[in-house]
C-alpha cells in the first residue's frame, strides 16, 4: 500500500509551519517561522501583523517542507489547514494556500480543528488508545477533552475566562517578562518560594471548568499594595505561588477528570505542556494509573505537523471538504 503523504497548514495565531507527514505518524518535515520578535514590543500577538507576516512567510516554508521531505506534488494524497480556532486573517492566509494547492493539484482537502492537531501531535510519539483524555492547555485554550474514538472529542471542562497561557503572558507581562512568559515564568517557579496566596479559583466546584482571570487580578493586586507602601516584590516567588496556585487547578481537575471518566492514556497537549512544573506534577500523581503522554516540546506549540497528524484520521474517514471551507475563528468541537 502507498504511504498517505499529507502536505499541512497552520497558521491560526503567529506561526506560519508547513510540514509533511507520512501516514500521519512519520514527520518527514515540520518548518515553522515564528514571529515572536514582531510582537514583542506590544506585549502580545497583534492579529495585522501576523496576517501579514504568514502572507510573506507561506509560499517559502511551503517550499522548505516539500524539498526537506524530499516529497514532489505528485506523491501527496492530500492537503490539510487548521480552519479554526485561531485569528481570522492568519487562518485565512493557510487556507488560501492550502486550497491553491488543493486545486492546482487536484488533491483532497482537509479541514483540520486546530485543537484536535494539539490533541493528535501525541499520536506522533505514541499510538492513541480510546478512550483517551487530553488536557488541552495554550495560549488560547483550557480544556479537558475526552476521545472516544478516532476523531470523537467531547468538552469535559473549558475556561470561564482566560486561558492559562494567556493568564502566564498577562502575569509575565505585570513581571516585566517578554511575551511569551511562560518558559521564563516556569523557570523562576523552580527558583523562588511560594510566599504568596493567590485565590485557586473554582478549585471546590464540583465541576471541571477552569478559571484563571481571578489569579491575574490577585497579582496585580498584590503588586500595587506593595508599590503602594513601598515594599519589595521577589519577582521569583511571585512565579513560584502563580504557578503553584495553577498547577493545583490544572491537577486537581484532571484528577477529578479521570475519577469520572475513566482512560487509558492521558495527554497533555498544546504550549504550555510545556511546562515542567506540571509535567513533574502530572507523572508523580498520576503514574502508574494512566499512561502520560507528553509530546516532546517542539510538538507542544503551534506546528503543522500536528495538523497533518489529525488530518491522517480524517482521511481515513473520508472527512474531506471543498473549496467553500472557511475560516472559522471560535470553532469548537
Ligand atoms: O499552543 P501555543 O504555542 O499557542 C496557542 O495556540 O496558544 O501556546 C503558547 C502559550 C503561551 O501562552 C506561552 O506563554 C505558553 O504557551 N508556554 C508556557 C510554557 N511554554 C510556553 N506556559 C507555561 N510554562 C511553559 N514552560
Ligand atoms: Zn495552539
Amino acid at each position: 500500500q502507498n504511504p498517505i503523504n499529507i502536505l499541512a497548514f497552520e497558521s491560526s495565531c503567529d506561526e506560519t509551519s508547513v510540514a509533511v507527514v507520512q501516514d500521519g505518524k512519520t514527520i518527514l518535515s515540520n518548518i515553522i517561522a515564528t514571529q515572536i520578535k514582531s510582537h514583542q514590543r506590544f506585549g502580545g500577538v497583534v492579529p495585522e501583523v501576523a496576517s501579514r507576516h504568514h502572507v510573506e512567510q507561506i509560499i517559502h516554508c511551503t517550499q522548505l517542507a516539500l524539498q526537506e521531505a524530499h516529497i514532489k506534488y505528485e506523491q501527496l494524497a492530500a492537503v490539510a489547514v487548521t480552519y479554526g480556532p485561531g485569528l481570522v486573517g492568519s487562518l485565512l492566509v493557510g487556507l488560501m494556500a492550502a486550497k491553491a494547492v488543493s486545486w492546482a493539484h487536484d488533491l483532497p482537502l482537509i479541514g483540520v480543528n486546530h485543537l484536535a492537531g494539539h490533541i493528535y501531535a501525541a499520536n506522533l510519539v505514541k499510538s492513541l488508545q480510546y478512550p483517551a483524555l487530553a488536557l488541552v492547555v495554550s495560549g488560547g485554550h483550557t480544556e479537558l477533552v475526552r476521545v472516544s474514538a478516532p476523531g470523537q472529542f467531547h468538552i469535559l471542562g473549558d475556561t470561564r475566562d482566560d486561558a492559562v497561557g494567556e493568564a502566564y503572558d498577562k502575569v509575565g507581562r505585570l513581571l516585566g517578562v517578554k511575551y511569551p512568559a511562560g518558559k521564563t515564568l516556569d523557570q523562576w517557579a523552580h527558583e523562588g518560594q511560594d510566599t504568596y496566596d493567590f485565590p485557586r479559583a473554582m478549585l471546590q466546584e464540583d465541576n471541571l471548568d477552569f478559571s484563571f482571570s481571578g489569579i491575574k487580578s490577585a497579582v496585580i493586586n498584590t503588586l500595587h499594595h506593595a508599590q503602594q507602601i513601598g515594599a519589595p516584590i521577589n519577582k521569583k516567588d511571585v512565579a513560584t505561588s502563580f504557578q503553584n496556585d495553577v498547577l493545583d487547578i490544572l491537577v486537581t481537575k484532571t484528577k477529578r477528570a479521570l475519577a469520572q471518566y475513566p482512560c487509558a492514556q492521558l495527554i497533555v497537549a498544546g504550549g504550555v505542556a510545556a511546562n515542567s512544573g506540571l509535567r513533574e506534577r502530572l507523572t508523580a500523581e498520576l503514574t502508574p494509573q494512566v499512561e502520560l503522554i507528553f509530546p516532546p516540546l517542539r510538538l507542544c506549540g503551534d506546528n503543522a505537523a500536528m495538523i497533518g497528524a489529525y488530518a491522517a484520521v480524517a482521511y481515513q474517514q473520508r472527512n474531506f471538504s471543498d473549496l467553500t471551507l472557511n475560516a472559522d475563528p471560535s470553532l469548537d468541537f
